[in-house]
């Protein structure tokens, strides 16, 4: 049992001072009830909400989501775009999105409130696969797959080894499918990889991360991650850190 006040503080969400003045304001539920008692206690497992959100840290919420075209990875839009968080209008946690898409690219986001899960799926050790189903324009041949392979040099930094599979040509509109399997993520990574070949990226759609799909979404949906797959990518994870950690 802790104080409220102290409990706000704890999860970093403010000063012990601020939060006071918040339970003052009547702004402060626990379980669903507005606390402006200063002396109230609480236990682990209360759900503490300030202005109707849960307390980050608390009631961790993880969620699989259809991102769709035309909406960016971020919170706010200053130029008043739709953003990821309008598709989850219902959910009362402060959500943000575990790594980007790009506002074009479609398919899957991992959306979260818990900070170390979200480090843990986008730390660069992590070596999380991610499946992308890309259109590029112009035919792509053997040499340029094999130079992409290996690693090319964006920015003056190499990317790992990927692997990518050629799934169909247009002949007709000059463009080639291919579906890329990258273990980093790196800004507009898939879109400069290709751009570097002289390839430019018309469509791409992230299908997995990890062993999570979108199957039974459609764009715009979402689904709670249950807790054995939040258990198992966090595991993955960490098998893939400790792996990278050894071959050093
Ligand atoms: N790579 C890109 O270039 N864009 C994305 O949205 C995701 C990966």
């Amino acid at each position: 049992m802790e104080r409220l006040q102290k409990a706000i503080a704890t999860s970093g969400y403010t000063s012990r001072r601020k939060a006071e003045d918040l339970i003052r304001e009547g702004r402060v539920k626990v379980n669903g009830e507005v606390i402006s008692e200063m002396g109230f206690k609480v236990k682990k497992g209360d759900l503490i909400m300030i202005d109707d959100k849960a307390l980050e840290g608390q009631n961790k919420v993880y969620y699989v989501f259809y991102k769709p075209k035309g909406c960016i990875c971020s919170l706010s839009d200053e130029l008043g775009r739709k953003t990821v968080i309008d598709y989850f209008e219902d959910i009362k946690e402060r959500i943000y999105p575990v790594g980007r898409l790009d506002y074009d690219t479609t398919g899957l986001l991992l959306m979260s409130n818990d900070g170390d899960f979200a480090n843990l799926m986008m730390h660069p050790s992590s070596h999380l696969e991610k499946v992308y189903e890309v259109t590029v324009s112009g035919l792509v041949n053997g040499d340029t797959l094999h130079k992409l392979e290996k690693g090319v040099y964006l920015e003056g930094v190499k990317t790992l080894p990927c692997k990518i599979r050629v799934v169909g040509k247009d002949i007709e509109h000059q463009t080639t499918m291919l579906i890329i399997k990258l273990v980093e993520g790196k800004n507009r990574q898939v879109k400069k990889m290709f751009e570097s070949m002289g390839h430019r990226v018309k469509r791409l759609h992230r299908s997995q991360i990890g062993y999570i799909h979108l199957k039974g979404l459609k764009p715009g949906e979402y689904r709670i991650l249950k807790p054995q797959e939040v258990k198992e990518m966090k595991n993955i994870a960490l098998a893939k850190k400790v792996k990278v950690r050894k071959n050093k």
